[in-house]
């Protein structure tokens, strides 16, 4: 039984984030997705949002859970009995910004393997903040989103809650 986690900040879930939940759920017995708040970001979504949004969107995923964490990635991954932990890579910032995060994780806990997939060339551009800079600045984002993240951007937008 190999379990993987896919953590990421989800501000908001795109559809670039539900291509690699999807690959990972082919290759992994369980996928937690696990939603975090990057501590460098203001976000729009609070956490339990986030997770109210990722249950939504995974749903047709029998082996995927979704889940929050607030602390170090590496203490979740133990206290879970994590096997690995998986990202996604667009390009070769990516690259960088992985590569000292994966070497961090695994110093701070010699078990965390991080295993990369690299995005579909279909979601090379998309990223969460620039879905929000369109939506802000009243751009189209149904292709970059599922139906229910744009319609809680709007719920957002106007004001209410998601
Ligand atoms: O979607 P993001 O913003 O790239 O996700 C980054 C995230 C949340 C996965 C990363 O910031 C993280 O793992 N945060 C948890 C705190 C932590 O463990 N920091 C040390 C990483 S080496």
């Amino acid at each position: 039984m190999r379990t993987a986690v896919y953590p990421g900040s989800f501000d908001p879930v795109t559809k670039g984030h539900l291509d690699i939940i999807e690959r990972s759920s082919k290759l992994f017995d369980r996928v937690i997705v696990v939603a975090s708040n990057n501590t460098s970001k203001t976000p729009m979504f609070a956490v339990d949002e986030k997770v109210e949004i990722l249950e939504s969107v995974v749903s047709h995923l029998d082996n995927v859970e979704v889940d929050c964490f607030h602390g170090l990635l590496v203490d979740y991954i133990e206290k879970h009995s994590v096997d690995v932990i998986v990202k996604g890579l667009r390009a070769i910032s990516d690259f960088e910004v992985e590569f000292q995060m994966a070497g961090m994780n695994r110093k701070l806990n010699p078990k965390a393997e991080t295993v990369f997939l690299m995005t579909s060339t279909d979601y090379s551009y998309l990223s969460s903040s620039i879905v929000k800079e369109i939506f802000k600045l009243g751009g189209p984002i149904h292709e970059l989103v599922p139906q229910i993240v744009e319609d809680a951007m709007n719920k957002k937008k106007s004001g209410g809650g998601i």
